[in-house]
């Protein structure tokens, strides 16, 4: 049965990201035409229909999650989360044979373990499927399939559906993902705070895994990062309509630009990293946009025409790294000088005191958040030396 009021009444939708993210993905949200709520330290809300859902899962860039609410209400405690969830019709939602997992944010005073939440949770869902259909979905940690989420804060509660599963970082193009990656969506907000849409070249040395420059790639080329992945757990609630889908694709695709005014570079000294990131940039279908290259980051070639030029160097943990590392972090500063005029110069770093070390003014520093480490993306105005030259 098509489900009416799921896929087309419109209802507030929560998208969460990273912390630090929300800027990015308001500007995305407000971008695409849907207006923003409220914002929270990790999260913006929205509304919209689960049609829309599905849109904000294919083209939204930075977000984690795309949560479309289905119940509000009090409870006080696990049996009263249990009777209030076991009212929700779910026989309308979850077609018969479906997996099911929930997940939960809880902070409630009766709630120790917020797995037991999630357990109440399942369990007045599968109940409820039982009593009324007389079968239970399997279920477990899997986000592959339908996923609800249960937020649970003091005595307010929210019932949603998560309309992503496994969250929109995982794009499904990074198979080969080395040493401290940066995340997809993380990534894809430093590349929108440069402001870098193509226009002018992009370089990227220390490129790890490649992540900076193939989400780099899918801006300039206005690719939906959606398209790269088949699943979502929207695609498993009843009422899924394919055909929307597809032509949601459809026009995704149709935008696709098929030129850049500049070039993108990555390079790494690991050539093994370099293969990695070519690897995936060949999955994400954009290795032909990225001119890879193993060698120094001081050695990487500066195109004429100017652009950006971003480096995401290794942060540091113990006393031996950190000293080999400052002299890595002053050379970036020579290099920026000496080779690098007419370029913004961009640092992503989670240490702030080898940051120092640049020895250049910062134009801007922009706070983000790599997992819970608090970073900055700094912003170096290198046309002033190119201005001396001239002169
Ligand atoms: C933190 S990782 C970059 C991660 C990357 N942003 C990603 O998403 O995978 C730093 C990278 O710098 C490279 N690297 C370290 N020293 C270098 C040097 N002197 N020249 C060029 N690359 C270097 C390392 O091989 C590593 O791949």
């Amino acid at each position: 049965m098509y489900h009416m009021s799921l896929w087309q009444k419109k209802r507030s939708m929560v998208i969460t990201g990273a912390k630090g993210i929300p800027s990015f993905l308001k500007a995305e949200v407000l971008s695409l035409g849907f207006p923003i709520l409220s914002e929270g330290i990790a999260h913006i809300e929205t509304e919209g229909t689960m049609e829309d859902a599905t849109k904000l899962n294919l083209l939204i860039r930075t977000g984690h999650r795309v949560l479309y609410l289905i119940k509000t209400f009090h409870a006080r405690n696990p049996d009263e989360l249990y009777r209030m969830v076991s009212s929700i019709e779910w026989e309308e939602y979850i077609p018969k044979g479906e997996y099911l997992c929930v997940t939960s944010s809880v902070d409630t005073p009766t709630i120790m373990d917020s797995r037991f939440a999630n357990l109440r949770c399942k369990d007045a869902i599968a109940d409820r499927m039982k009593k009324k259909l007389g079968y239970r979905p399997d279920s477990g940690p899997e986000r592959n399939r339908v996923v609800v989420h249960l937020y649970w804060k003091g005595e307010a509660c929210l019932i949603y559906l998560d309309t992503s599963g496994e969250p929109l970082s995982k794009r499904g193009y990074r198979k080969i993902p080395l040493k401290a990656p940066m995340q997809e969506t993380l990534a894809a907000a430093v590349i929108l705070a440069t402001g870098w849409k193509g226009e002018g070249n992009l370089v990227n040395p220390m490129c790890g895994s490649g992540t900076l420059a193939i989400e780099a790639a899918l801006i300039a080329l206005n690719r939906a990062p959606g398209l790269l992945r088949s699943n979502y757990a929207f695609m498993h609630l009843k009422g899924f309509n394919e055909l929307l889908w597809k032509t949601l694709r459809k026009r995704a695709k149709a935008v696709v630009k098929d030129s850049l005014n500049g070039k993108i570079i990555a390079t790494d000294i690991s050539r093994e990293a370099c293969e990695a990131a070519r690897k995936n940039a060949m999955t994400a279908g954009v290795e032909h946009w990225i001119d890879f290259g193993v060698c120094d980051y001081s050695e990487t070639p500066m195109p004429e025409g100017g652009g950006i030029i971003i480096l995401n160097p290794e942060y540091g943990g113990r006393l031996g790294e950190i000293e080999k590392l400052k002299k890595v972090y002053k050379g970036m500063g020579d290099f920026f000088k000496k080779k690098c005029q007419g370029y913004k110069g961009y640092l992503f770093t989670g240490n702030f005191d080898l940051a120092k070390q640049v020895g250049l003014k910062t134009k801007r520093r922009i706070p983000f958040f790599n997992s819970n480490i608090e970073c900055r993306l700094l912003e170096y105005d290198l046309y002033e030396g190119s201005r001396k030259r001239k002169a």
